[in-house]
């Protein structure tokens, strides 16, 4: 038996005004996403901005459902749209955020397992990092790409014979 250590790394800014201005761009565009999410279940409003290497910004929001698990989470109803819409066009960077009684979160969402999947296979595919900004009412999480969020990932590799 061998033990594996793995460290990831994450960078923590505490204000908006410390990133450049198509950072801070990103992160509003989540911010103002939540409107649109159809959260009546939870009513845990997601917003997620993606954006593309053309300068294309797609946002989407969590899609909830009656029956439970048919709902999507806003990361994959954006990057499912933006791999839909552009299938040529890699992905650069992925904001999230949600809002919840009547306010934006008080610490970086960290996106569920499904999502961090879904990042890597993006991120496989256009053989391009995806940056990943997490967001709150005021902190944003930084995460240089979608392996160092999902460090062990089932990718393509594994289904050569
Ligand atoms: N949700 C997201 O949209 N993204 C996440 O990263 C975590 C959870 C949604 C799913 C569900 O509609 C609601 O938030 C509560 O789990």
């Amino acid at each position: 038996m061998k033990k594996v250590e793995i460290i990831t790394t994450a960078y923590e800014y505490d204000s908006l005004i410390e990133l450049s201005s198509e950072e801070q761009l990103l992160i509003n565009e989540s911010k103002n996403a939540v409107k649109k999410a159809y959260a009546p279940y939870s009513k845990f409003k997601v917003g997620a901005a993606v954006l593309l290497e053309n300068g294309v910004i797609i946002t989407g929001t969590n899609q909830e459902n009656a029956a439970y698990p048919s709902g999507l989470c806003a990361e994959r109803v954006a990057l499912f749209y933006a791999n839909s819409q552009y299938p040529e066009v890699a992905v650069k960077a992925i904001a999230v955020t949600a809002f919840t009684n009547n306010k934006f979160i008080e610490n970086p969402l960290p996106p569920c397992g499904a999502c961090r999947q879904v990042i890597v296979e993006t991120e496989t595919r256009f053989k391009t990092p995806i940056k990943i900004y997490l967001v709150s009412k005021e902190k944003i999480t930084v995460i240089e790409d979608a392996k160092t969020l999902l460090p062990i990932n089932f990718d393509e590799h594994y289904l050569e014979p």
